[in-house]
């Protein structure tokens, strides 16, 4: 079975990683997918995101990176994939995630989407958490792969964090 990995990923975090790697292991591809999405102004650009997701995920076989736009299920189905693949973190993650995929399911009933509960470490652990932390001057070496901890206090230095 192949899955899609939908998300933002602005930036990739190790909580992310996490679900890709154990993704792998369940499925025979995953493919993670960054949506394009004209109504957000993200840190990192599309481009920006592909080549960090591709450089964290370079020790997987299994693992392709591309982006997308428009509805999630729309690019499963074009992309022949079965499953879409989302983490859950925290209860709170529960009702917005479960909305998703009822609504997805209603859009396609042939699209299933499966959840991995995060790792413990990863439980609180988010992007935007991720973006705040670093325009404070916190450090997120702890949070997001080493390279991209690297981008984004180069952003910071350039005082580009929104
Ligand atoms: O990383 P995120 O921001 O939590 O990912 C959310 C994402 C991209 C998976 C979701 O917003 C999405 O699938 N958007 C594409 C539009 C779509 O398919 N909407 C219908 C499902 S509600």
């Amino acid at each position: 079975m192949k899955a899609i990995y939908p998300g933002s990923f602005d930036p990739i975090t190790l909580g992310h990683l996490d679900i890709i790697e154990r993704g792998c292991r369940l499925f025979e591809q995953v493919i993670v997918a960054v949506l394009r999405n004209p109504n957000k102004t993200p840190l990192f650009t599309v481009q920006e995101r592909l080549e960090q997701i591709r450089q964290s995920t370079q020790h997987l076989l299994n693992v392709e990176v591309d982006s997308f736009e428009g509805l999630t299920v729309n690019y499963a189905q074009m992309r022949q994939a079965q499953v879409l693949l989302r983490g859950l973190r925290a209860l709170s993650d529960f009702e917005v995630e479960l909305q998703m995929a009822h609504t997805n399911n209603t859009l396609s009933s042939e699209i299933e989407t499966v959840f991995l509960a995060t790792s413990n470490e990863y439980s609180f652990l988010s992007s935007s958490q991720v973006k705040e932390i670093a325009r404070f001057g916190g450090c997120v070496a702890h949070l997001v792969p080493p390279h991209v901890a690297i981008e984004i206090s180069r952003c910071h230095a350039k005082n580009h964090l929104k």
